[in-house]
């Protein structure tokens, strides 16, 4: 894989990039988005097919986050990947993207403490320590309410877990995907345990940095063993505080964790630290951890956090990245990559149907139509 620095200086949003098996024909990716669409049963649907389908012209698509067990779950309408009815569905999908020419990972994804017993049967979340998230979650009847405190995972629900990784990714292959996204981003169960502003433990998951990555080594390593190196990612945001988790070092964790993950040869590594002024930017004074990370893994980089064709441009001819993934900019631009390569207009999206209103704002941005059409 050509990663080092001085090789990727050739390269650029629209040059060819190899990613294990496969050759993507440009670098432009599509971030995972959940979009709250499923059903109570959490299967996906024609309706995914077709909004992934229509999308297919990304070099590569990272679906939505999936939850790998019910335990994980902690929002509405997102899609799980733990049921032969799931993997049926998730098969809707792959078979449509592929058709359409496209080439697909499933972001497997477990909540953690990021939701309510409402979601879970009347069990209570499950995390790294018994710390409770500040803020509030929507519950199954529509309404805001606080968190509750976490239960911290005893050692034998650990090992269970990780087996539910690895469940979850076989079922990604069985559904035809082409690879899976670990999900270790954004204050999730991963991120519960790799940032010491939330993980108190004292046993083997907790305290010095290789503690505190033991979960994330074990879940990718059984992931691995599921669907071989080349079809698995990892999905990593050293410096935002989504959910309420931070660390006291961004810049000493995170590129032990990418160092690690080296031993794997991963797919690829996808870092979510935005562009000065986004959402997801590193709080003001707060260097970039993203080139440390770049130094630190030897595979493929993907950045991520609201960039646009010329910031996504540089960010790949600087050698900072080798792939530039675009969340919201694909939401309404199905036909994302030739825009960019025409310059022509982003149509704006529709905020208030990001999530959960069926094909409104969903299926129904059109492709432009250009000359040639
Ligand atoms: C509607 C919406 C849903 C998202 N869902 C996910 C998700 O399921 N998994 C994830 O890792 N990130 C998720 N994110 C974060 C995006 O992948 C991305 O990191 C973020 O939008 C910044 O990139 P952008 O500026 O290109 O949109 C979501 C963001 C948005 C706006």
């Amino acid at each position: 894989m050509s990663t080092d620095m001085t090789t990727t200086s050739d390269a650029h949003l629209f040059s060819p990039h190899a990613l294990g098996a496969l050759t993507l024909p440009h670098r432009i990716a599509l971030a995972p988005l959940t979009r709250c669409r499923t059903g109570v049963d959490r299967v996906p649907s024609a309706l995914h097919a077709l909004y992934y389908a229509q999308r297919a012209s990304a070099a590569i698509i990272i679906t939505e986050a999936t939850q790998i067990s019910p335990m994980g779950v902690g929002y509405a309408g997102t899609p799980g990947l733990h049921s032969d009815a799931h993997v049926e569905g998730w098969k809707l999908v792959t078979d449509a993207v592929h058709a359409s020419g496209g080439r697909v990972f499933i972001q497997l994804w477990h909540v953690g403490r990021v939701s309510h017993p409402d979601w879970l049967d009347g069990r209570t979340p499950v995390s790294s320590s018994a710390v409770t998230a500040n803020g509030k979650l929507r519950i199954r009847d529509g309404s805001l309410v606080p968190f509750v405190a976490p239960r911290a995972l005893t050692t034998e629900e650990i090992a269970s877990i990780v087996q539910e990784y690895a469940i979850a990714a076989r079922n990604a292959m069985l559904a035809g995907a082409d690879g899976v996204e670990i999900h270790a981003a954004n204050g999730y169960l991963i991120d519960q345990f790799l940032r010491d502003g939330m993980n108190q433990r004292t046993d083997a998951y907790g305290g010095t940095i290789e503690r505190r990555m033991r979960f994330l080594r074990e879940v990718t390593e059984a992931v691995v063993r599921a669907c071989g190196c080349s079809r698995v990612g990892v999905r990593l945001s050293p410096t935002n505080r989504f959910n309420d988790v931070c660390d006291s070092n961004p810049h000493e964790l995170f590129p032990a964790v990418a160092s690690m993950l080296n031993q794997f040869h991963l797919a690829y590594l996808h870092v979510l630290e935005g562009v000065e002024g986004s959402p997801s930017a590193p709080a003001s004074g707060c260097a970039r951890v993203a080139p440390l990370l770049r130094e630190a893994f030897h595979g493929t980089m993907m950045i991520n956090g609201g960039y646009d064709a010329i910031t996504g441009d540089a960010a790949i001819r600087s050698g900072l990245s080798d792939l530039v993934a675009y969340g919201v900019p694909f939401i309404a631009n199905p036909d994302l990559p030739l825009r960019y390569r025409l310059g022509a207009p982003i149509t704006p999206p529709q905020q208030a149907t990001w999530y959960g209103s069926g094909a409104t704002g969903y299926t129904d941005y059109a492709p432009m139509q250009h000359a040639g059409d």
